[in-house]
């Protein structure tokens, strides 16, 4: 028996996520060990098909993490990427043999651009497609095959190559618009044409795989679906290196909202596609635009009068889904000060989030003390005491106390915090508040950490809303993240900054230094 995934019914098209590798690889995108964990976890349950889970060659720490996601999986088929030779190939298949349905991706740049790199003629690169597929085919009865840049590829050239790779055993042939050139037409033709060219092409799934240069990527996902393309490859929030790759969201709910015009399914669960887009735009640090379709802040958000008013009368009038099917529940007042603990589970579970005991205690002195502070908590406010909740690390730093002076005479911060226990304190200045008191930090706890990214912002409307604070740190290519949630900026910043510390230290004990430094990247040479 293979672990091939043909479905029976030929409407259903398989979603294959590419969030953990091609959206991790955006520069700055970097995840940490936990979080890809918890991300794989996360598109497991929601339904994704296909998770391609890194690239093991990369790096000890892309092993590690598709090693670790391959044990863990559950449904989803876990695949690898690997370039066309063979310690490539035998490594990702190291690191995705431990899952109930692995798949190995492998890959070469078949345009006349591409194939000038590794120097090959049409025929060597032929001949090394052949080798490779058989060897990959030879260890994993799943195997995807990528002619990277195919729709800068010659058709003829293109025919003959996927042929090959078919003959040789690939059962997924992915066609990539690499470099986000092709256009919705275009990319329809290209999967007819292979469909119709190619001998053996109706017993394999055919994939498109689109970056979004030209703000096509959806678009064109949909036309070689159309087409017959059977697999779309896509990210979560459409991450991924320059404009990004196609937006599973989009793809998602596109099909299910045209089914009248498309009558294509999926079987991803809807009403998780707003947790985890915010998730991933926590981990990666690259926010969501606030008009961006489906999961942006406004895209539900009818602000003008004669939309309020229509809304009101009938909220068809001017919506084409219900906020609830992205999981976005209404944002409403939700909860006071005085509301108990039992009002708070109900709310969770409102949200889709089940807690246990603990953690349901840890959230309630969270949100008792934001209460205090805030006179409005929305679901919003909720969701970040969630994330905070969730994202916590062992103490080995702890603030204690803060004293902030800004304005227009300087700014300078006090602090005082315990390093495993003992208390230590600092005064120091710089250039803002903030800056001031990550420098009061780092006079307590000396570190060669590089600040990679801080980004800040609001959770809700308001001068009393929660900022939501992300920081990333690199030690020597150990890259951790932290965040954070307060009215108080500056706390929140404060906090991220020494949750990504102390992320840092547990770290430190775990791996070697370097672990998670990428020695390759997919574009060297096949
Ligand atoms: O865009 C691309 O060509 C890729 C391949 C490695 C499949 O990501
Ligand atoms: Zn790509």
């Amino acid at each position: 028996m293979t672990n091939t995934i043909v479905p029976a019914d030929p409407g259903r098209v398989l979603i294959f996520d590419t969030t953990l590798r091609d959206g991790e690889q955006s520069p700055g995108a970097t995840m940490t060990h936990e979080e890809k964990l918890e991300i794989a976890e996360m598109l497991d349950e929601m339904g994704v098909d296909i998770i391609e889970a890194g690239f093991p060659i990369a790096s000890e720490g892309d092993f590690a993490a598709v090693s670790e996601i391959s044990k863990r999986s559950k449904d989803a088929v876990i695949c690898g990427l690997s370039r066309a030779n063979f310690k490539d190939i035998d490594r990702c298949w190291e690191a995705v043999k431990h899952a109930a349905k692995p798949r190995i991706h492998t890959f070469i740049g078949t345009s006349p651009l591409h194939r000038a790199i590794p120097n090959l003629t049409m025929d060597e690169m032929a001949e090394r497609i052949h080798e490779t597929v058989t060897h990959a085919r030879n260890l994993c009865d799943n195997v995807q095959w990528s002619p990277m840049d195919a729709t800068r590829t010659e058709h003829d050239y293109l025919c003959r190559v996927v042929e090959i790779a078919i003959k040789a055993g690939a059962t997924t042939i992915n066609i990539p618009d690499t470099v986000g050139y092709t256009a919705p037409k275009e990319s329809a033709e290209l999967i007819r044409m292979l469909l119709e060219r190619v001998p053996g092409a109706d017993e394999i799934i055919f994939a498109t795989h689109c970056h979004n240069d030209l703000g096509m990527a959806t678009a064109n996902s949909l036309a070689a679906v159309e087409a017959g393309a059977r697999q779309i490859e896509c990210t979560i929030n459409g991450l991924g290196e320059r404009a990004g790759n196609t937006a599973l969201e989009e793809v998602v709910m596109a099909l299910k909202v045209r089914h009248d015009i498309m009558p294509f399914t999926t079987g991803v669960e809807s009403k998780k596609l707003m947790n985890i887009s915010r998730r991933v735009a926590a981990v990666s640090g690259f926010p969501v635009q606030f008009n961006k379709a489906i999961v942006g802040k406004n895209a539900f958000a009818h602000e003008s009068g004669i939309h309020q008013d229509g809304m009101l009368k009938n909220a068809e009038t001017f919506e084409i889904m219900r906020p609830e099917d992205v999981g976005l529940a209404a944002t409403n007042l939700v909860m006071g000060k005085h509301s108990g603990r039992a009002a708070l589970r109900d709310k969770l579970k409102q949200l889709g989030i089940e807690v246990g005991d603990n953690q349901l205690k840890d959230i309630f002195v969270r949100f008792k003390d934001l209460a205090d502070r805030k006179k409005e908590v929305y679901d919003d406010d909720i969701l970040a005491l969630v994330r905070v909740s969730e994202d916590a690390t062992p103490d080995h730093l702890v603030l204690k106390d803060l004293r902030v002076v800004c304005g227009t005479g300087g700014q300078s911060a006090d602090m005082v915090m315990t390093v495993d226990g003992v208390e230590k304190s600092a005064s120091t200045t710089g250039d803002g508040p903030v800056d001031a008191a990550f420098n009061a930090v780092k006079e307590i706890f000396p570190h060669g950490a590089k600040l990679e990214l801080y980004q800040v912002s609001a959770v809700t409307k308001g001068t009393d809303a929660q900022a939501t604070v992300s920081v990333r740190l690199n030690e020597d290519g150990r890259i951790v993240t932290g965040s954070n949630a307060d009215t108080d900026t500056v706390v929140a910043s404060v906090k991220a900054y020494i949750h990504a510390l102390n992320r840092l230290i547990v770290r430190r004990g775990k791996v070697g230094a370097g672990a998670d430094a990428r020695e390759i990247s997919y574009k060297d040479a096949g």
